[in-house]
């Protein structure tokens, strides 16, 4: 484990409904109450943003949303911008995540512009990278990463940098059981954070939270976070229900 301050961040995907979510937070909060040394975050769907951040109030645990478009606002429909989303205490937002990538056609172009969007309107941006099996099959994974990482990151600068989180999310571990070994994980981590510091500056890239994704669950937090180069966790699954997810606040403890 690093000097920076760990984080754990709950993806719920398309999961609950306001009721559901208000039962999760208030248990949540119970069971992480004076937790210290490492940022929790939850990341709801847009229509319990708003509820699940005014039940936080007053905790540390900060709200993500899962998406975003990067213009301030027009005819874009179904589309949420950053301004709405700081509207309604919104800190950070996920972009990237491979499921959007796949499934709505989010490309690097796009990414290239929300990036830097979040950040104006003071969002933090979680910006998720990964390679496929076939990929890593074919031993592309670095050439994956480094493009991404590149395309996505190419407007902003070093000083804005330091402020992202970066996720890798192996899309070959994504709900499929199939954790990434701690050194398989560790290894991309390490290549992520020299690609930065060779995009941007050293110092920067150390500074850069660098999250592991992939069927994180209590049970292997623990072997994952001891590795240098691995901040935390983004998890998928296991976060839906508030004791798993407590459970890896605690690093499996
Ligand atoms: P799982 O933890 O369900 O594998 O999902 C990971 C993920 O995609 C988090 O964004």
């Amino acid at each position: 484990m690093s000097q920076r301050t760990s984080v754990i961040a709950g993806n719920w995907k398309m999961n609950k409904t306001t009721s559901d979510a208000r039962i999760y937070v208030e248990e949540l909060i119970g069971l992480v109450a004076g937790k210290e040394g490492v940022e929790i975050i939850l990341c709801p769907p847009f229509t319990c943003l708003a509820e699940v951040n005014a039940m936080l109030e007053g905790t540390d645990v900060r709200v993500s949303a899962q998406n975003m478009h990067f213009e301030e606002l027009g005819a874009y429909t179904g589309e949420i911008s950053a301004g709405m989303l700081t509207d309604i205490g919104v800190t950070d937002v996920i972009l990237g995540h491979s499921e959007r990538r796949e499934h709505f056609c989010e490309d690097d172009e796009s990414l290239a512009k929300k990036v830097p969007a979040a950040i104006d309107a003071g969002i933090r941006p979680i910006l998720c990278v990964g390679e496929s099996d076939e990929e890593r099959e074919a031993g592309s994974t670095e050439t994956k990463l480094e493009r991404q990482l590149t395309q996505d990151l190419a407007g902003i600068s070093g000083g804005q940098l330091a402020g992202i989180i970066v996720a890798y999310e192996p899309i070959w571990a994504i709900g499929t059981g199939k954790t990434a070994t701690p050194q398989i994980a560790q290894e991309a981590c390490a290549f992520i954070r020299k690609t930065l510091a060779g995009e941007f500056t050293p110092a920067a890239a150390a500074q850069v939270r660098i999250l592991y994704g992939g069927s994180v669950k209590p049970g292997n937090i623990t072997e994952l976070m001891v590795e240098e180069d691995i901040d935390g966790a983004l998890v998928g699954g296991a976060c839906l229900t508030a004791s798993d997810f407590a459970r890896i606040v605690d690093f499996g403890r």
